[in-house]
């Protein structure tokens, strides 16, 4: 729980400028699924049970509603979302960029649509912090999305259990792993939400994660061709900025997100949906009367 930027950032007017001159100068953008790139990995995990094989789990990040992507592609990228089979959203943070008002009803409105048969559930990122935390608590709440700010949730199905937990963010040092690790049912594949990638270096060095799912990065907003990472890497982006990692034993994924910061620009770095499917390594067993 220490780092280089707690601080809201200073200029915040400077930056609520830039994203007002962003905003109004160029045309919105429409939404279309051909514009994103819809990213589905397989993961796997040794002790999942038999019950989670094939669970879906898609991940949305860094929204950054209004800069970009307005309340209208928003609305329309959930309805997309619902089209999808999903058993469990997660959310992993920068809903807002540097302006909250005017778009806290949109925001609401549309997690309030999302829909996934286990439930929707989310962390905040170091904009949220910066924006105003209690109010997008207040949004997840009255959209039904669980906040796994550092807490954790079980979930069960049949004989078999599955933990999601989260940490808050770390870059503004509202991250407390021990009081997830307090909470945390043991001897359960466990799955960790938390905005910062870099965050895996901490978590990993427990043992007690599987997989950590996070954004923060937008990818660098630029892409390398064939090298599919980027050279533009911020704070607490910079060991895992893109894509699957491994990290002592835990497994890292980092989206590109879908929104963007500061500049409105994305370079072969499309906008994404993450679609996790879990595998169970263990064998089937089959009952025979
Ligand atoms: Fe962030």
């Amino acid at each position: 729980m220490k780092n280089e930027e707690t601080e809201r950032p200073s200029a915040m007017k400077v930056r609520q400028g830039i994203q007002d001159a962003m905003t109004y100068s160029l045309p919105d953008k429409k939404f279309s699924e051909k514009n994103i790139d819809l990213v589905e990995i397989n993961i796997e995990l040794d002790d999942l049970g038999w019950n989670f094989h094939n669970f879906r789990i898609l991940n949305l990040t860094d929204i950054h509603l209004g800069q970009w992507i307005n309340p209208e592609y928003l609305s329309d990228l959930i309805d997309y979302v619902n089209t999808l089979n999903i058993d469990l959203i997660t959310l992993t943070g920068d809903y807002f960029s540097y302006i909250i008002e005017g778009y806290e009803k949109s925001l609401e409105d549309s997690f309030k649509k999302l829909k996934a048969r286990y439930g929707k559930f989310g962390v905040l990122g170091n904009h949220d912090h910066w924006m105003n935390a209690e109010k997008i608590r207040k949004i997840f709440k009255n959209s039904g999305v669980i906040d796994l700010s550092n807490d954790v949730f079980t979930l069960k199905k049949n004989e078999d259990y599955l933990n999601i937990c989260g940490v808050d963010s770390y870059t503004v040092c509202e991250d407390d792993l021990d009081k997830v690790i307090a909470k945390l049912p043991r001897g359960i594949p466990t799955i960790l939400l938390a905005h910062e990638p870099d965050f895996a270096k901490e978590s990993s060095q427990t043992g007690l994660f599987d997989l950590q799912i996070s954004g923060h990065s937008h990818g660098g907003q630029f892409i390398i061709p064939k090298f599919e990472t980027t050279p533009f890497r911020g704070p607490n982006s910079t060991k895992y900025p893109v894509g699957l990692y491994k990290v002592n034993d835990m497994i890292q994924y980092t989206s590109k997100g879908l929104g963007t910061n500061s500049f409105r620009i994305r370079i072969n770095c499309k906008p994404e949906i993450t679609i996790i499917t879990l595998k169970s390594s263990k064998k089937h067993k089959i009952k025979i009367e």
